[in-house]
């Protein structure tokens, strides 16, 4: 078992990559905080965690609240003992026909950049305490290049998480804490995805994909898996792309 004896917590992990990462670190034997703004949703990942032998919870999330964060990290310590593992994960979609929409910049910054310096910064000192934990953060190929399809907030928010998460690995490096960013390409459309859901939109990414084919989400969640894990013990400030090779477009 890679992340036998670990605690996780794994936001945005309801739906999509976060669920499919929340349900592989508990195959591999960690204890797992499921976190969401979707109850139901985030319930029925944890009862297919528990139904299958692991260990995990739900607690209701939403990632731009920092009281939340500081009440999901009380429970996460009283309820398995500690956190190794923070998976920031939580997102939404920058697809947007207005590609000069004030609000979905905002919405960008506060959800997509700002939900992850509030997860670095509440857990990062119960990780100074321990001496040790691994950060994977959820950024994008959009935090790498731009593209035509999405409105350039969520390229800025993207590119902050990639850019805060090396800042975040040398400056908290010496406290035993790794920090690494994770860039999926093109992958099952987000559940807030408007253009990119469109299948003349998709075909049109699709063709920038050397591999040909949309990613699985349990690809991403081997790569958090790994950069979760002890075997990436060495790495810290990388940004990892899963993407099929996407070229930019
Ligand atoms: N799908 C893609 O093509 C793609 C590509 C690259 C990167 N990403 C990134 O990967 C991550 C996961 O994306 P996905 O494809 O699984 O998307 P998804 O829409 O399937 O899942 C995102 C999850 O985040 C949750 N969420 C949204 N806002 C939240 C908030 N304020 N607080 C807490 N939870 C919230 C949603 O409820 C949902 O469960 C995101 O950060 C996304 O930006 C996605």
């Amino acid at each position: 078992m890679r992340l036998k004896d670990k605690v996780a917590i794994v936001t945005g992990a309801g739906w999509g990559m976060g669920a499919s990462t929340a349900e592989l670190f508990a195959a591999e034997g960690a204890c797992v905080m499921v976190t969401d703004i979707l109850d139901a949703e985030g319930t029925d990942v944890v009862a297919r965690i528990n139904d299958s032998g692991g260990q995990a919870r739900f607690l209701t999330l939403d990632v731009t609240n920092d009281t939340g964060w500081a009440s999901v990290v009380g429970e996460t310590i009283s309820t398995f003992g500690q956190i190794d593992i923070l998976v920031n994960n939580a997102g939404v979609s920058g697809s947007h026909p207005d590609l000069l929409n004030t609000q979905t910049w905002d919405e960008q910054m506060d959800v997509n950049a700002r939900g992850v310096f509030l997860g670095m910064q509440a857990v990062i000192p119960q990780m100074q305490k321990a001496g040790a934990g691994s950060i994977v953060n959820i950024s994008s190929i959009s935090g790498i290049v731009g593209q035509s399809f999405v409105h350039m907030g969520y390229n800025a928010a993207k590119g902050a998480v990639r850019m805060a998460s090396k800042a975040a690995a040398v400056q908290f490096a010496p406290d035993g804490i790794r920090v690494n960013s994770v860039h999926p390409g093109l992958m099952p459309a987000m559940r807030t995805s408007k253009m990119t859901a469109d299948p003349k939109v998709r075909e049109k990414m699709l063709s920038a994909v050397p591999f040909g084919r949309v990613g699985r989400v349990e690809e991403v969640a081997y790569a958090n898996l790994f950069l979760a894990s002890d075997e990436s013990s060495y790495i810290t400030g990388i940004e990892l792309p899963v993407d099929g090779g996407f070229l930019a477009m």
